[in-house]
């Protein structure tokens, strides 16, 4: 049994030795799997664990409220249930926010195949729901999923580029405000400075610690990690955040991302504090477990085990109703005294990601546990949100054309709106510090950067005369 679950686990990787000797649960870029028991039963992942281990921190009943404060928005269902759980310094972000300094959103896919699932969709809902405040990049490591399989070609893994963007635009970004690109297209000029800066400052010895290769780790699996964490400095990107590396190395990223990804950006913060580049901050979310039930991952290339963005209805209703792991017990006898399991059922995990409605999420949890709602009473609840997210999903879908898909991953200007309430403030020029290579500034710099200032107040200045003097007629001004 373990070992199915596992292989459901799995995206692609093989179990690395370790996990199948020690049953350990494992959460790295390239495998996620709980612990597996004495009984040789997969547990839920434990990311209370996750945090203490990676040494990230909770997101906390103060942070939300701090982040409704400062954005006036209700915190996503995401951020109320636990669900986007977990962060690296989000409170600098919120800072900036409330200061009018710029950030840009990151986050991105590893085109494997060109099927998408619910469970890919979750970080891309929340970066959405992010981006009606942020700028936005989107990655798609095309080159990672072909050195990370033994199977699949380079043009294989292009061909699914394209769909695979198609997928992520139909969540709804807004093509103002959002770049995609493919590794394959895009490495080179100022991305690929950034890569080789940062691929100086990891030894093998790193890498190896970080992500567990071995002697026989093909080189471009060590290497890879400098082109994803390259990508959360903005100076990759300078035909949107300009080509004065000296101001764009001052705008962090803030990367919404599910925790696996956490080893490549732990290890890019610490590049970026040797560089002087405005470290990356995190906002980690967990993971949708498979039909199959806790401690297992949606994967794309076993159908079971998913809900696919190109499920049809009926496919969403039998899938549920045969796959899903219940909470519920053996007879009706014994659920309607005892009550289910909302903790393990997959159908009730499912709603806490789909269902919008907090109070009908309770009244559900209530009367499960309590024996009131049956196993196919709750499936019911469950395939009727899964159907309709789907449903609107392919709505939008079907409107992404080829068109659409090269103006988003057209290199162009974005849109910055910032924050409404603050004025916009120029980047600070942090990153002028690199020359010095101990982060202080010298004596010159503070004065350049004072003069700096102060020119920059003149011009401002100038500009209000100028805007006044346009208000008053153009001839007046002259
Ligand atoms: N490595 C990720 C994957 O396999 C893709 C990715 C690249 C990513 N950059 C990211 C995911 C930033 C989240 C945030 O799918």
């Amino acid at each position: 049994m373990a070992t199915t679950v596992n292989a459901v686990a799995l995206d692609e990787s093989p179990i690395p030795e370790h996990v199948a000797a020690t049953g350990k649960q494992t959460v790295d870029p390239y495998n996620v799997s709980g612990e597996v028991g004495e009984d040789g039963v997969m547990k839920a992942i434990d990311y209370s664990k996750l945090v203490d281990e990676f040494g990230t921190k909770r997101i906390d009943k103060a942070l939300l409220e701090r982040f409704e404060k400062v954005t006036g928005k209700k915190p996503h269902r995401f951020l109320r249930r636990g669900i986007v759980f977990s962060h690296r310094d989000f409170e600098l972000i919120l800072d900036r926010y409330e200061r009018g300094e710029p950030f840009f959103l990151y986050t991105g896919r590893g085109p494997s195949s060109d099927s998408v699932h619910v469970g890919h969709t979750i970080p891309f809902e929340f970066t959405k729901w992010l981006q009606d405040t942020f700028d936005l990049v989107i990655m798609l490591t095309d080159d990672e999923k072909y050195l990370f399989s033994e199977k699949r070609t380079v043009e294989e893994v292009q061909g699914y580029c394209s769909s695979n963007a198609k997928d992520i635009i139909a969540i709804g970004f807004d093509p103002a405000k959002t770049f995609i690109f493919s590794d394959f297209d895009y490495v080179g000029g100022a991305f690929y400075r950034n890569i080789v800066r940062l691929s100086k400052h990891i030894t093998l010895n790193q890498a190896r610690a970080i992500f567990g290769f071995n002697d026989s780790s093909n080189i471009g699996k060590i290497h890879f990690g400098s082109i994803q964490g390259a990508t959360s400095w903005a100076s990759s990107f300078p035909h949107i955040f300009g080509t004065d590396e000296k101001k764009s190395n001052a705008i962090p990223a803030l990367i919404p991302c599910a925790i696996d990804q956490d080893p490549y950006f732990r290890m890019t913060r610490d590049v970026s504090a040797r560089l002087h580049f405005a470290k990356p901050s995190l906002i980690h979310a967990k993971f949708l477990d498979a039909l199959q039930g806790p401690g297992t991952k949606m994967s794309a290339s076993i159908d079971e085990s998913a809900i696919f963005m190109k499920d049809t209805p009926n496919q969403i209703k039998n899938k549920i109703n045969k796959y899903a792991f219940s909470g519920g017990k053996v007879s009706v006898e014994e659920h309607r005294e005892k009550g289910g399991d909302t903790t393990v059922d997959v159908s009730f995990q499912y709603l806490r990601f789909f269902l919008e409605d907090d109070a009908e999420l309770e009244r559900i949890r209530l009367e499960y546990e309590s024996g009131k709602l049956l196993t196919g009473e709750l499936k019911a609840i469950c395939i009727q949100e899964l159907q309709k997210y789907v449903a609107a999903f392919q709505e939008r879908r079907a409107q992404v054309s080829d068109e659409t898909v090269d103006l988003f991953m057209e290199r162009r200007a974005l849109r910055w709106v910032g924050n409404p309430q603050a004025p916009r403030v120029v980047p600070v020029v942090e990153a002028a510090a690199e020359a010095t290579g101990d982060g202080k500034l010298t004596k010159n710099q503070l004065k350049k950067l004072e003069k700096q200032k102060q020119i920059e107040a003149k011009k401002a200045q100038k500009a209000k005369e100028k805007e006044g003097g346009q208000a008053a007629g153009e001839a007046a001004a002259e």
